[in-house]
């Protein structure tokens, strides 16, 4: 969806409202297959997933309650993303009752804490999403408060946290809110009652005084809103849909449900019905008589993780720690290209004990979806894995040591091995020039909203209500 409103002419995009003690919980991997940076939790859901197109456009919202796991996840996901909104919008339960979303919005002090915390501790803008309260005074106290410190843009929803969609948004609102601070403020609310089309979006602006609009709805029921030259039929619309998502392997429960957002009013028809039962990502793609695209789409994906798992260790990646702290390479253990009678586990082992370390310790754990095994080894406290998973505990253990050996420049036990030198020089080289802070890009603020229209994407399986 973020894909496509971009293609559409949106200027920046956000994911959905992601919690921060879930991101905490992920680790950054790069998916080679997908060519995206994925996101992704210990049972292996992907919880985000992005992709170079969109880097220097999507903000990350995270859910929050507190200013330091706020900060932790943004530096998580600093490197991949444009900038970092707090919603202190949502009035759904799941989010209020632990003290985030709109349950912000009565604790000022806290609001205060986390948006500084994150201003000052992380090099993308922050901005955040808020409700109005009850009484425009208090409304304004609040912003005025919020503006202090020194966030790039604050997004205005302009209904009060109990009302739903049905209810007019507050135009009046949004604009003294507009009037009274320096920082761009971004109108959100107007999707149905105000926008409809796309020079809707310009009146709706302009009716609140803000610098730029966010749509939510109106995306979701036609991304191509945000074309100048007017919206694409729903039908093409969503045929470029489905191919994003099955070119990024976006799962077809979100798929459907952001297909039957645009469907809408259609929902009876023949498509629709097929839709509603629909139960794979091939079923939605037959139903859109993209049954052909996705077997070729899926068939060259199947192709490509074919060939990145046989890659030879020549190929593989250079050694990388990732923000777990792991040091990981793109490792299998291929036993034809060892000597019979040693492994790498063996040559870890030997070498810990040569150097009087404590022994490799190794935990594995094995992957429900496919059945496929990871080992982590733990060395002199550092630890080392494969990204590559493998079908026993056994092969993984192997390609972990491997990892942690390779990465050291030691020798691994292979036919033929080369001099390690080669690899210690490359060690060396890294542990030389670790990559100097100083040189990364500063947060410019404002920067992000200078452009006139927003748009709101991602998607969530929690139905329209409520927001
Ligand atoms: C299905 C759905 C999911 C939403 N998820 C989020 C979310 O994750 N974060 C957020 O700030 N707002 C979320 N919203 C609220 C919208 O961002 C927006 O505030 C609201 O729909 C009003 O804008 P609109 O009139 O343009 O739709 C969601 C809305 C809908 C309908």
């Amino acid at each position: 969806m973020r894909l496509l409103a971009l293609d559409y002419g949106a200027d920046i995009v956000y994911c959905e409202e992601l919690i921060d003690l879930k991101m905490l919980q992920c680790k950054r991997v790069v998916n080679e297959a997908l060519s995206t940076v994925d996101f992704v939790a210990p049972d292996d859901r992907v919880v985000f997933r992005t992709c170079e197109r969109e880097q220097s456009k999507v903000v990350f919202q995270m859910g929050t309650s507190d200013a330091e796991r706020a900060l932790a996840v943004a530096r998580l996901v600093e490197n991949d993303v444009a900038g970092i909104d707090v919603n202190m919008g949502c009035p759904k339960e799941y989010s209020t009752k632990g003290g985030m979303g709109a349950a912000l919005l009565s604790d000022p002090d806290k609001i205060e804490k986390i948006l500084s915390t994150l201003v000052k501790g992380t090099r993308r803008p922050v901005t955040c999403k808020i409700r109005i309260l009850p009484s425009l005074e208090d409304t304004l106290s609040l912003v005025k408060r919020i503006e202090r410190t020194g966030i790039a843009a604050i997004a205005v929803h302009g209904r009060k946290r109990e009302e739903r969609p049905q209810h007019p948004v507050s135009c009046e609102a949004i604009k003294a809110i507009a009037e009274t601070l320096s920082i761009p403020v971004i109108a959100n609310g107007g999707s149905h009652d105000h926008i409809q089309g796309y020079l809707d979006i310009e009146d709706f602006r302009r009716a609140t005084a803000a610098s730029s609009v966010m749509v939510a709805r109106a995306a979701m029921w036609n991304p191509s809103i945000f074309l100048r030259e007017g919206p694409r039929p729903l039908e093409e619309v969503m045929q470029k849909y489905i191919r994003y998502a099955v070119q990024y392997d976006n799962h077809y429960t979100n798929t459907k449900y952001c297909l039957c957002q645009m469907l809408r009013e259609q929902l009876e028809s023949p498509q629709g019905r097929l839709l509603h039962a629909a139960q794979s990502s091939q079923e939605i793609c037959e139903a859109f008589g993209l049954g052909a695209f996705y077997e070729e789409t899926t068939r060259d994906l199947d192709a490509r993780r074919a060939k990145l798992l046989a890659r030879s260790p020549e190929e593989a990646e250079e050694p990388a720690e990732d923000t777990s702290g792991i040091i990981k390479m793109a490792i299998k253990f291929d036993r034809r290209a060892y000597s019979p009678q040693i492994t790498p586990k063996m040559c870890l082992l030997e070498w810990c004990r040569r150097e009087k370390l404590a022994q490799p310790v190794y935990e594995t754990v094995q992957r429900p979806l496919d059945r496929l095994f990871s080992s982590v080894v733990t060395v002199a406290e550092r630890k080392y894995q494969s990204t590559l998973w493998d079908k026993s505990k056994k092969l993984a253990e192997q390609a972990a040591a491997i990892v942690c050996l390779r990465s050291q420049g030691l020798p691994e036990g292979r036919l033929g091995e080369e001099s390690p030198s080669l690899h210690k020089r490359k060690r060396e080289a890294l542990d030389q020039d670790p990559g100097d802070p100083t040189t990364q890009e500063p947060a410019v603020p404002g920067e992000l909203c200078k452009k006139p229209f927003v748009a709101l994407a991602g998607g969530q399986e929690s139905p329209l209500e409520g927001w």
